[in-house]
């Protein structure tokens, strides 16, 4: 059984008629987005999506989703998935760079569901490393101020292509080892009070609902 398939699907049931919805980004959301994209053809169903990423924007165009912005539309719901995820619904997001937009988009929403498998649910925050996108020129300022916080940083690099990953808002993307995080919502503040952090992908207090992937089946916890 695919965990993410589970949890991907059955968010999509929740998108009503006429409803904007934020569309995540990640291995995760393919599927929401999939399955909107299905409804949309099969019920006829008039929704828009406001991307969250590249990716999603992509994915939005081959499923004939119709595709708005925060400038024209209010978020009904955004459907998000998460790197890690804690008992008080605090996340880590980022690993594919998108949390920027990410944020901005699940923050605005009415209603912000999470999708994940049941691989992501944590007891404390931080085995994942907390990425930050920076601008590329704060590197050595934010790396000092990552290690005074007992933090080790690193660039991520690319994978097919030679150097730093770039973001789809043209910055560097760091990922900073913490190890264990115990009050996200402190480090969230913290991070980005860094000069040179544009966002960090700690998600604190913002999640209404997850819609979870297990080997028993999907479950809703709110
Ligand atoms: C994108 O930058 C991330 O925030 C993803 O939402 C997160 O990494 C979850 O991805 P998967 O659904 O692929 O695990």
């Amino acid at each position: 059984m695919n965990l993410k398939k589970l949890a991907g699907f059955k968010a999509a049931e929740e998108v009503k008629d006429g409803e904007i919805i934020g569309l995540g980004t990640g291995s995760t959301t393919h599927y929401f987005i999939e399955s909107l994209g299905m409804r949309i053809k099969e019920e006829e169903i008039a929704i828009m999506g406001i991307p969250t990423s590249y990716q999603s924007f992509l994915l939005a165009k081959q499923w004939k989703i119709p595709v708005t912005s925060l400038e024209e539309h209010d978020v009904d719901i955004a459907v998000d998935g998460a790197d890690e995820i804690d008992s008080d619904f605090n996340l880590i997001k980022g690993g594919g760079a998108a949390h920027t937009l990410e944020k901005i988009v699940d923050y605005s929403a009415k209603r912000f569901i999470v999708i994940v498998d049941e691989t992501k649910l944590v007891s404390k925050l931080g085995t994942f490393p907390v990425p930050l996108e920076i601008i590329s020129q704060s590197i050595k300022p934010v790396f000092q101020e990552l290690k005074d916080m007992g933090a080790d940083p690193e660039i991520r690099m690319a994978k097919y292509k030679d150097g730093p990953v770039i973001s789809d808002n043209g910055n560097f993307i760091v990922d900073a080892n913490f190890y264990e995080i115990d009050n996200p919502i402190q480090l969230e503040k913290d991070l980005n009070s860094i000069p040179g952090v544009v966002e960090n992908g700690i998600f604190s207090q913002m999640v209404d609902e997850v819609i979870l992937g297990t080997s028993e089946g999907v479950k809703v916890l709110k």
